[in-house]
């Protein structure tokens, strides 16, 4: 068992015993490496400022992801290479990155820039197109107070049309090397009994740590749990990381459904889950920005418990089931049968979420996800409403065999929609019918106003989606993952 985590920086090793469990990323950077091209903005994960990326080897590739270093735990980087924009110039040259920044006037103040740099540094490793909707959808973590995004954007086009970074490639195989040689083949716990950062690194040693352990907290990706130590100034005496156990990071693809170990981000389900339905792979797209999507998982989603998070109202009403661990024992249960009231779920301390289970949508079934949001990136939901309906169209008239819906950000858990389910169960796939169910739809819930709706919005919103749905069932079985513009 190892006392210290071991990363690179900027491709120099760095070892470290003793460090508070709580630093993020962009305090280290900072604070301890003085490098401080990388800003705090929001220290949130909203506004892109701290983007650093990180590589890890995958298959024996270099992986690079831009992440959100003021949310991302320090801990975290055990095993791993995080590079800061300081790292880019070489033998006194910019970055590409950098010079198409100079070249467009893509910066003023500059509070930004090293962050959209980073980004597209990324983007470039991963090769992204330099389609409009990619360049979006690369930049949307990154926000600019000052310049107007037009030069940003027109910048990251030209990077990402210079075709692969050769100078880069030599610097990458270099970093491989690097990143082979750190001594990472055993778990983690730094010395302190408190102020401990755990590292397992496989599902049986996380168990039996947390039987002995049970107050330790866990940590997933961080996005959650790091913005409670930034915003909330919580301080955790003991953390333990999931992102280095294998099974927690599994995907099974398989005929009957999807199987997803608890720990598997966003980024890494996405493709799988866009599989089983092009609807919840859209929803995975709208879930934060990039930088938020490589570290989020869909486990912490669910452990966290939020009455918005985004997954459990796609997922129950896809009937997924949770396996949960403590020591040996191991029990399923219904995912929505894991929300138990607001800040209460079906969890005992030293248990943690081992993996997820979505069965493949019947064949007469149509699954759709609709995420209500004032804007379409980087932003939460006020209404988030899951339709999984299975329509027998072999009858005269089309009828309703099974309904299963759900919603988010309408009650203090999400919550399914039974009466509206049992109505329509039987009765004809009719427009009389879903009118009379969008009025029942309209009177299930009591949702809260705050900031992002009205209470009276809410319960609209969720009938004009049964609606929506209705509509679109008959002309099509696109996805209508949207955002309404208030
Ligand atoms: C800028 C920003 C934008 C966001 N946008 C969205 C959005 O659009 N939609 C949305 O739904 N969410 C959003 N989130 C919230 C967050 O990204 C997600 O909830 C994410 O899935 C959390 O996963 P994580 O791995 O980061 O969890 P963590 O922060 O690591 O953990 C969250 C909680 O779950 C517990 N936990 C984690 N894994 C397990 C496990 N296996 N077993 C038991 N407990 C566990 C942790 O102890 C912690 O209490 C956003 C967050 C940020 C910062
Ligand atoms: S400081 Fe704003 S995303 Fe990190
Ligand atoms: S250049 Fe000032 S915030 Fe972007």
């Amino acid at each position: 068992m190892r006392k210290t985590i071991e990363f690179l920086f900027n491709g120099e090793p760095r070892r470290l015993a003793k460090f508070d469990p709580n630093m993020t990323v962009l305090r280290y950077i900072r604070e301890s490496e003085r490098a401080t091209g990388s800003k705090e903005g929001c220290a949130e994960g909203d506004c892109g400022a701290c983007t650093a990326v990180v590589a890890e080897l995958s298959d024996g590739a270099l992986r690079y992801r831009a992440v959100n270093s003021c949310i991302q735990l320090l801990g975290t980087l055990d095993g791993k290479a995080l590079m800061t924009v300081e790292s880019l110039k070489h033998n006194g040259k910019l970055h590409r990155a950098q010079q198409a920044m100079v070249a467009e006037h893509g910066s003023q103040c500059g509070f930004c820039t090293p962050g959209f740099i980073m980004s597209m540094f990324a983007g470039l490793q991963a090769e992204v197109q330099p389609t409009h909707q990619a360049i979006n959808e690369l930049l949307a973590g990154n926000l600019c107070r000052c310049t107007g995004y037009t030069p940003i954007l027109n910048a990251a086009k030209n990077v990402l049309k210079s075709g692969v970074d050769e100078e880069w490639a030599a610097r990458g195989e270099d970093l491989k090397d690097k990143l082979q040689k750190l001594s990472v083949d055993s778990g983690v716990r730094t010395w302190e009994e408190r102020d401990r950062f755990v590292i397992p690194l496989s599902v049986d040693e996380l168990a039996a740590y947390l039987v002995e352990h049970p107050d330790a907290a866990l940590v997933a990706g961080g996005t959650d749990l790091g913005v409670r130590i930034t915003k909330n100034h919580k301080e955790y005496q003991s953390l333990v990381y999931l992102g280095r156990i294998p099974e927690l990071k599994q995907i099974e693809n398989l005929p009957e459904g999807v199987r997803l170990g608890a720990a598997v981000t966003y980024d890494a389900g996405r493709q799988v889950l866009a599989q089983l339905s092009p609807s919840i792979g859209q929803l995975v797209g709208r879930i934060g920005a990039v930088q938020v999507r490589n570290l989020g998982t869909i486990g912490g989603n669910i452990a966290n418990g939020s009455p918005i998070g985004d997954m459990p109202p796609a997922l129950i009403a896809a009937n997924a089931e949770l396996t949960l661990r403590r020591g040996a024992e191991v029990r399923k249960i219904a995912l929505e049968d894991y929300f138990i009231a607001y800040g209460r779920q079906d969890i005992h301390p030293g248990e943690f979420i081992e993996s997820i289970w979505i069965p493949r949508p019947a064949p007469s079934a149509i699954l759709k996800v609709y995420k209500i949001s004032k804007r379409i990136e980087q932003d939460i939901s006020s209404v988030c409403g899951a339709f999984n309906i299975e329509i027998d169209n072999t009858a005269a008239q089309p009828t309703v065999t099974k309904a299963r819906i759900c919603f988010g950000g309408m009650a203090g858990i999400p919550l399914r929609a039974t009466a509206c389910e049992d109505f329509l169960e039987g009765r004809a796939w009719s427009d009389d019918t879903i009118l009379r169910a969008r009025e029942i739809l309209e009177n299930t819930y009591e949702p809260l106003s705050d900031a992002r709706a009205s209470s009276a919005y809410r319960n609209r919103i969720a009938g004009n989606l049964l609606y929506k749905y209705f509509l679109e069932s008959r002309t099509s079985t696109e996805v209508g993952v949207q955002a309404a513009h208030a």
